[in-house]
């Protein structure tokens, strides 16, 4: 009963048994991401600060259709097939070979390509994924890199230099770095590296990242800390932690200390060598990043809820334009420098919540079939959009007689903008139960 084709962006797609992209996620895709660069919006000054503390050698870039192959998004990325990043639960495919891109990694290939050196790259990214206060399952990301020639890696050369320039500007602020990487904790230098080439390119990752943890999160720590009495001589305290990405080695993950804990802000590496070579710049060395805006915008202007990025109320993006420069540009080129807005204390004060509506759906799952739950999250948010706050499973037991698994999930039904009445509520309900039992072959108790 499902079409052969789907069209996106004015563009048709034959489907297949991966497709599983829903009409409510259809309906929001556009050629350019839009709230990073939408005036006065936290994203938008989030994306300012980040172009600003990098500067002008790096190129901003803002991503075009969010429609990648699946060898861009992964394949040539070295994500293996069996990657549960892959899986169907978690992203949304047009088809087997064609997907919304799950991160802004699925562009460093072609950037590389176009003969960027050094650049920013922001984009709208789309994941399968749970529902409440923190997920959305569209959210942004800027990817950034700096590759360089080997002769710019020679002693006292052109990186060096680099570093040494950056690491004195650290050096004066009140910033304290916990390195706890060993290298082959990290994943180790790629063995076709010159070892001290790939070290000097930690150096720069390390200390451009840095001074990008500092901008974001400095001035505002060293305020937070005065106000609660602190010593205001507290420093900023940043580590750096070993990861994982099949993209990058050695890689890492950077955490700030923030309000009392420690904040994933980003994970990075030194770019393998094989994304190079398929970009056509295989005599060049250098680093990746990603980080996603929104869960930074969140921590650091108290924005409780990810809904609120998309709301337009006025009583949201207003109290964005006092800190916000006039003009952002939307052109992606080159925009002007950030260095005029730098919003780095604006705190957002929630406006008042309206009343939260919860309804339960208990039901027996079918024997026969797998069930996950991002299924049944793709199912509400299909139906209810931004209306639905939080969706959390509160029983799930196995009938000792019958071997039936029962699950009861808490749907919560709350607007950002308004007030809810209760027949639209029920109506609300009673689609996405019958959307459920026709959907996922549940039957409801
Ligand atoms: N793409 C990774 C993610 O989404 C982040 C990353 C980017 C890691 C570049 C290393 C290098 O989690």
């Amino acid at each position: 009963r499902s079409p052969t084709t789907m069209s996106i962006l004015g563009k048709d797609y034959p489907t297949d048994d991966y497709t599983n992209i829903p009409a409510s996620i259809l309906s929001r895709l556009s050629p350019t991401p839009t709230l990073p660069y939408t005036k006065n919006h936290p994203l938008a000054l989030l994306r300012d600060q980040l172009e600003a503390s990098v500067g002008p050698l790096y190129t901003p870039i803002h991503a075009t259709s969010p429609v990648v192959s699946t060898e861009l998004n992964f394949e040539d990325l070295g994500i293996a097939a069996d990657h549960p990043g892959r899986s169907p639960t978690d992203t949304y495919y047009v088809n087997r070979t064609t997907c919304l891109r799950t991160h802004t990694s699925a562009h460093e290939v072609e950037t590389f390509r176009n003969k960027h050196e050094r650049w920013l790259l922001t984009a709208d990214v789309y994941r399968r994924d749970e529902i409440d206060a923190s997920h959305y399952p569209i959210f942004h990301q800027v990817e950034g890199a700096a590759i360089f020639a080997h002769e710019d890696y020679a002693p006292g050369g052109k990186v060096e230099q680099e570093c040494v320039e950056m690491e004195a500007k650290l050096a004066k602020a009140n910033f304290e770095i916990e390195d706890q990487v060993g290298l082959s904790e990290a994943g180790g230098y790629q063995s076709h590296h010159d070892p001290r080439e790939a070290a000097l390119a930690v150096r720069h990752l390390k200390a451009t990242l840095n001074g990008l943890a500092l901008e974001l999160f400095g001035e505002r720590h060293a305020f937070e800390t005065a106000q609660k009495g602190g010593s205001a001589t507290d420093p900023l305290r940043v580590r750096w932690i070993p990861a994982f990405f099949p993209f990058t080695s050695p890689s890492y993950e950077v955490e700030v200390w923030f309000r009392g804990k420690w904040l994933e802000i980003l994970g990075c590496g030194v770019v393998q060598q094989r994304t190079l070579d398929k970009a056509g710049v295989p005599d060049r060395l250098g680093w990746a990043f990603g980080i996603g805006l929104e869960r930074i915008a969140m921590v650091l202007y108290s924005i409780p809820d990810i809904r609120l990025f998309w709301t337009q109320d006025s009583r949201f993006l207003g109290q964005f334009a006092s800190a916000s420069s006039n003009k952002v540009s939307s052109a992606g080129g080159q925009s002007k420098t950030a260095s005029t807005c730098k919003p780095k204390l604006l705190t957002f004060k929630p406006y008042s919540k309206y009343p939260p509506c919860y309804k339960d759906v208990s039901f027996w799952l079918p024997q026969e079939r797998k069930f996950h739950e991002n299924d049944l999250f793709e199912i509400v948010r299909d139906r209810v959009g931004d209306l639905v706050e939080d969706v959390v499973k509160i029983d799930d037991f196995v009938h000792p007689k019958t071997k039936k698994q029962s699950m009861c999930y808490r749907i919560n039904y709350r607007s950002m903008d308004r007030s809810l009445e209760n027949d639209e509520v029920n109506e609300l309900h009673s689609d996405v139960l019958a959307r459920l039992v026709d959907q996922l072959s549940i039957e409801i108790r």
